[in-house]
């Protein structure tokens, strides 16, 4: 038996978990063991500092509830969640509409509301109306793709927030023949991130402003289609260029309209955008997140 040493138990640890049956539980772990020691090697992790980081982490574990994803959170904060959708973006055999982060507030039981009704059933606000159409990359409409929208109300709160998290500002609509749509909705307000949890904690330990640009969350699916996880950021708000979680980009910006002769209703700004689908090719979800009650009936 040889004694270890800080620059042989990489190597030992790496060795024993190498019959591991499934190859990429094995891949993944191999570089992961590998990547946690290089970095403890790097920055001379401390005896203190690591116990620091296992109470980090077990408040973060303490603060996933049915309404809240803590490690989601922390996840979209570092940057990761945003890597992860880039990179499943650049694996997409074929483009479509670029992604963005499905965030810790999605919810399976949104309503399907008809063509033109509106998301807000209690919140009230200045009017907004989206619209558009959703298409294949070459522009062929899809017809009755589902989308599901969801958003803050005029003063940044998502239902899952509320007290009774009664559903409010979310609701599921499904395309016309030539895969159009539209719903009433209202100008959703720039929001913090939830900061009364240990991520928010670290959040402002870092000095970030915590903040996220306004912004309608979107979530299209078709039969056939690889399924598209998306947000539509309103290019006045303040936040625009600092997303405390990296999910804008140039592609995803709108702005409302006063008069836009073409939308379907008139007489409230109104917000156009087509999205575009790719097919699918049997890969995963594009989701970088869930339902929270999801997680917690994971065994
Ligand atoms: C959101 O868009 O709802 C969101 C995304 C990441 C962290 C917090 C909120
Ligand atoms: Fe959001």
């Amino acid at each position: 038996m040889e004694d270890l040493s800080a620059s042989t138990v990489t190597q030992a640890t790496v060795e024993q978990m190498a019959g591991t049956p499934d190859p990429r539980l094995r891949e993944v772990m191999e570089s992961l063991v590998r990547h946690l020691h290089g970095f403890a090697r790097e920055v001379r992790l401390t005896p203190d500092e690591w116990l620091k980081a296992i109470g980090f982490l077990t408040r973060v574990g303490q603060a996933c509830s049915p309404t809240r994803q803590e490690f989601i959170l922390l996840s979209d904060v570092l940057g990761l969640s945003a890597l992860v959708h880039l990179m499943h973006d650049e694996a997409a055999p074929e483009s479509g509409t670029q992604s963005s982060l499905l965030g810790p507030f999605y919810r399976q039981d949104a309503p399907e509301i008809p063509l033109g009704g509106s998301l807000a059933r209690q919140a009230t606000g200045p009017e907004l109306l989206l619209y558009g159409r959703v298409s294949d990359n070459a522009g062929h409409p899809v017809p009755h793709a589902l989308v599901q929208l969801w958003q803050t109300d005029a003063e940044g709160h998502y239902d899952l927030q509320a007290r009774d998290a009664a559903i409010d500002m979310r609701g599921n609509v499904r395309c016309d023949e030539q895969g159009r749509f539209y719903v009433r909705t209202l100008v959703p307000l720039g929001y913090s991130i939830p900061m009364d949890g240990p991520v928010g904690a670290l959040v402002r330990q870092q000095g970030r402003h915590g903040c996220r640009p306004a912004h309608i969350h979107v979530l299209i699916g078709a039969p056939g289609y690889r399924e598209l996880v998306t947000a539509l950021y309103f290019g006045d708000d303040p936040h625009v260029d600092s997303d405390t979680v990296f999910g804008v980009s140039k592609a995803l910006v709108v702005r409302p309209h006063a008069d836009d002769p073409e939308a379907p209703v008139q007489g409230i700004p109104a917000v156009r955008y087509d999205f575009r689908l790719g097919h699918a090719h049997g890969e995963d979800s594009g989701r970088v997140g869930a339902d929270p009650k999801q997680f917690m009936a994971a065994k």
